[in-house]
């Protein structure tokens, strides 16, 4: 068990070890529940460091043997590692300690699953599989020996011998233990390879337990595109003669990407068109590239401690997005992730768990693997991009490779570059590090013998531990239409720096109409009371795609807030001037269903929040379901045009055309099963032989109440697969009626293929329960009291997955007194757990504030 007595850990204290590692030696010798590993270590003094205290992280661990330089030593045992009387000189540290796989159920460190030995060791995972320095400052070069009789033995960098029941690896590269990897197990591979731009051959191999192998072909193809696409686009080159991916079933997160040996939940690569819906494929596509980008931002330059995350996390997840956007289509992907970030990062930044960029201090850094660090990170550098231009990004990022390879760095050594390549000064930039909450930013503008004034005022609300705020560096990019529809002025990007800002265009012959904030320049809310007519005018006209799906989702977004609260029908000019759109044929499908898309319920109640109007979920599902409703009925003449026109004739591609067809296809579906109750949906769902068509007739099935059948053929078609299953478990709940949703939750946490443990399953039932705001919000609270009662079965388990779905409570603030009071009961019921986890306590107290 870790220590439950929260400590807390500050950026500001952070100090180097007092011993550099030369090298590691370990040895595995694997057996289900007494694994033994021996540690062959030699520690330097650190010539950085003025500490020379020498102790060693380690949890869980049974020490069998400790020596030094070859004599046996009497450690301190402490609660989190031990402590012993080291040289001020070079030394080798052996010691042998034996770990439980098989019992470790937080699938952290050495675990089992389905027979198959794997680790997961970021971030602080290591120090349950031995005694060593798990920080990330610590790099070394690693030599693993691995004896098991199962049959595939892989570890990081390149093999150097195997024989019978054995098997060595050797990373030449330098690097911190969360990097270190371990598979043993019964498994195939699918077996490629790739020559590099100077001409190095690599062999790639994905492995995977035996039946899956026809599920990889998707995978490899996009762990190619990958190594191409850095060489070319970064100047990156793959540096090992090896590179292996390893799909497991059991994995807290989506992968993880350990040198030379990524280890991926099976869900992030496993795909077949049977099996895999589009989402499926372009998010595998997405993972492989992100973890495989991580070789360069992640690892060959790695993070000094773990407050610099986001150094790492945010460059490559911005990486990973021009990655999909160079694939598949730019605009959409932009959208996509503005999307993502308001429903994910926004609600965090603006509750309890709100928190910098770069935090300054945690008690459990798995709670900081968050939406801020990864997507507002990654906002950042897009942001820091469009201020210095491409070519200066560019002239950065190859100074950060040369200046930093193979070291540990900080988010100062990242702004520097920049700061050196362009002669800017990034003090001011550099609050978007250290300032937590989501700057709001208002707009008024004046037009005045031919010059139209832009002023724009900056202001971000208080959050946990941050009453002030200073203003932020804002990169606005703004466009200026004429009434015709012609743009005045292209995309222009002003820089904010102040408070309040003015910004002039001269020259103009009548009043332009602006279009604002282009491409979402910026991670703010944009308050700005547009009329109806000028979002009407922008999403009839405007050139930045972007802010023509904005025009029309702000649209949606006051048409429903005025349904809720002032009880008026559906905005009908909206909705013909969105018709027009989504009928219009040249558009891509893909965008078009992007514009189908309406605000989530969330978003509403978040906006309704913010009026000052007390959100009532059941009032917002109604409005919602009345829009589509509305929406169907007066669209049912282009219907068949639009199925025409989305049908795929030519065989199955997961490809970004296909794909927008088919996305634009299943919002058709849904208003076409609005108006015939089914019929349609139940003939594709009988017809499909791909999963995202049978998944989408699925779903509306379940929304007209006309499932029944098809949710038990489709158990009986799928009851083997279990990246199929997890999705009949998440749909029933995710898309079920309010009143139904959180009693279905707990039906099927009865059913006899509900496995808990299993973080994939667990997410699919009660990921489903939180995304169903109005089943999740039902009155009575029994959406409430199911999560909380399995979030305290699951922590004795798997304190990282329970405290991650701790969030579905982070918006609790939001609601009526009556479901504040029951969201706090469960919250306190879960805090008063005996045992709990360090993580879900850290979590829950934040939650509770
Ligand atoms: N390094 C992370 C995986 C990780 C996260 C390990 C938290 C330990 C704790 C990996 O690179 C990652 O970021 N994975 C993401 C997916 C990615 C596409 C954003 C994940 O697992 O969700
Ligand atoms: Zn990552």
């Amino acid at each position: 068990m870790k220590d439950a007595s929260p400590q807390t850990i500050y950026l500001k204290d952070y100090k180097p070890f007092g011993y550099v590692v030369d090298d590691v030696h370990l040895t595995f010798k694997l057996v289900p529940n007494s694994t033994r590993v021996v540690s062959k270590i030699t520690f330097s003094p650190n010539p950085d460091a003025t500490d020379r205290q020498f102790r060693l992280h380690g949890e869980q661990l049974k020490l069998i043997s400790a020596k030094i330089n070859g004599s046996d030593v009497s450690p301190v045992m402490l609660d989190d590692g031990l402590m012993v009387d080291a040289p001020n000189e070079t030394f080798v540290w052996e010691a042998e300690v034996e770990i439980a796989p098989e019992a470790n159920t937080a699938l952290e460190g050495l675990y089992m699953s389905n027979g198959m030995y794997c680790t997961q060791c970021e971030a602080e995972g290591f120090r349950k599989i031995t005694y060593y320095p798990d920080r990330p400052d610590v790099m070394s070069v690693f030599t693993v020996r691995i004896e098991s009789d199962l049959p595939v033995l892989l570890s990081n960098g390149n093999p150097v011998a195997q024989g019978e029941g054995w098997a060595e690896w050797h990373d030449p590269w330098p690097k911190p233990a969360y990097l270190f990897a371990l598979v043993a197990g019964d498994l195939v591979n699918h077996p490629d390879r790739f020559v590099t731009q100077s001409g190095k051959d690599v062999e790639l191999n994905i492995w995977v337990r035996p039946g899956d192998e026809n599920k990889c072909a998707f995978g490899m193809e996009a762990l190619k595109a990958s190594m191409r696409w850095d060489e070319e686009v970064y100047g990156r080159e793959y540096d090992l003669d090896i590179f292996n991916i390893v799909a497991v079933d059991d994995f807290n997160m989506g992968a993880m990407e350990n040198k030379g040996l990524n280890i991926f939940n099976s869900s992030c690569v496993l795909a077949s068109p049977e099996t895999s819906t589009d989402a499926n494929f372009e998010r595998i596509e997405a993972i492989i590239a992100h973890e495989y980008f991580h070789n360069w931002t992640g690892n060959r330059i790695t993070c000094r401690d773990w407050f610099q995350l986001c150094l790492k996390e945010g460059l490559t997840v911005y990486r990973d997005s021009q990655f999909t956007s160079d694939m598949r289509s730019a605009p959409v992907k932009r959208i996509s992730d503005v999307i993502e970030l308001r429903g994910r990062q926004f609600p965090e930044d603006q509750g309890p768990l709100s928190h910098p960029v770069r935090p300054e201090s945690f008690q459990e850094i798995n709670n900081f693997y968050t939406a801020t660090v990864y997507e507002k990170g990654a906002e950042v550098i897009g942001m820091l991009k469009l201020l210095v231009g491409d070519d200066a990004y560019a002239k950065a990022l190859d100074m950060y490779f040369d200046r930093h390879d193979g070291q540990a760095c900080t988010i100062e050594d990242w702004l520097k570059v920049f700061e050196d390549a362009t002669g800017r000064d990034l003090s001011q930039f550099k609050r978007w590090y250290s300032q937590s909450g989501t700057p709001r930013l208002a707009v008024s503008e004046k037009f005045e013998d031919g010059t139209y004034t832009l002023t724009f005022k900056q202001h971000t609300p208080p959050t946990p531990g941050q009453d002030v705020k200073e203003p932020q560096v804002l990169p606005i990019a703004v466009g200026l239409l004429a009434q015709d529809g012609t743009e005045v002025t292209p995309t222009t990007v002003l820089e904010m720096t102040e408070a309040e800002q003015s910004f002039e265009f001269s020259g103009l012959d009548a009043k332009p109409i602006p279009s604002i904030l282009r491409g979402f320049s910026a991670p703010v809310v944009l308050e700005r009371t547009t009329s109806r007519e000028e979002n009407l005018f922008l999403l009839e006209h405007d050139t930045d795609p972007f802010n023509r799906w904005e025009a029309s989702r702000t649209l949606a977004r006051e048409g429903l807030i005025a349904m809720i609260t002032d009880g008026v029908g559906s905005d009908t000019l909206w909705l013909n001037a969105l018709k027009t759109a989504v009928a219009d044929s040249t558009l891509d499908p893909a965008y078009r269903a992007l514009l189908l898309s309406l605000p989530t319920q969330s978003e509403l109640a978040q906006t309704l929040f913010e009026q000052g109007v007390t959100p009532d979920p059941m009032a917002i599902w109604t409005a919602t379901d009345t829009l589509r409703e509305d929406m169907a009925k007066s669209w049912a003449d282009i219907l068949p045009a639009l199925v025409e026109e989305t049908k795929v004739i030519e065989t199955f591609k997961p490809d970004a055309e296909q794909s927008g067809k088919r996305a634009l296809a299943a919002s058709v579906l849904a208003m076409q099963t609005r108006l015939d109750g089914g019929a349609v949906a139940k003939a594709q769902f009988e017809t499909a032989d791909n999963m995202t068509l049978q998944l989408s007739a699925l779903t509306c099935l379940i929304q007209a109440d006309a499932a029944e059948d098809a949710l038990k053929s489709f158990y009986d078609q799928w009851k083997d697969d279990r990246l199929v299953m997890d999705k009949w478990f998440g749909l029933q709940v995710a898309a079920a009626k309010p009143a139904d949703a959180a009693k279905r939750a707990k039906t099927l946490t009865e059913h006899f293929d509900f496995d808990w443990k299993n973080p994939n399953r667990f997410r699919a039932v009660f990921g489903g329960l939180a995304m169903n705001h109005a089943g999740f919000h039902n009155a009575d609270g029994s959406g409430y009291a199911l999560l909380a009662d399995w979030l305290i079965k699951l922590d004795a388990k798997n304190p990282q997955t329970t405290a991650r779905m701790c969030t579905a409570f982070q918006t609790w603030k939001r609601y009526d007194a009556d479901r504040q009071a029951k969201m706090r009961a469960c919250l306190t019921r879960i805090s008063e757990t005996k045992g709990l986890s360090r993580d879900t306590t850290e979590m829950v107290s934040r939650l509770l504030g």
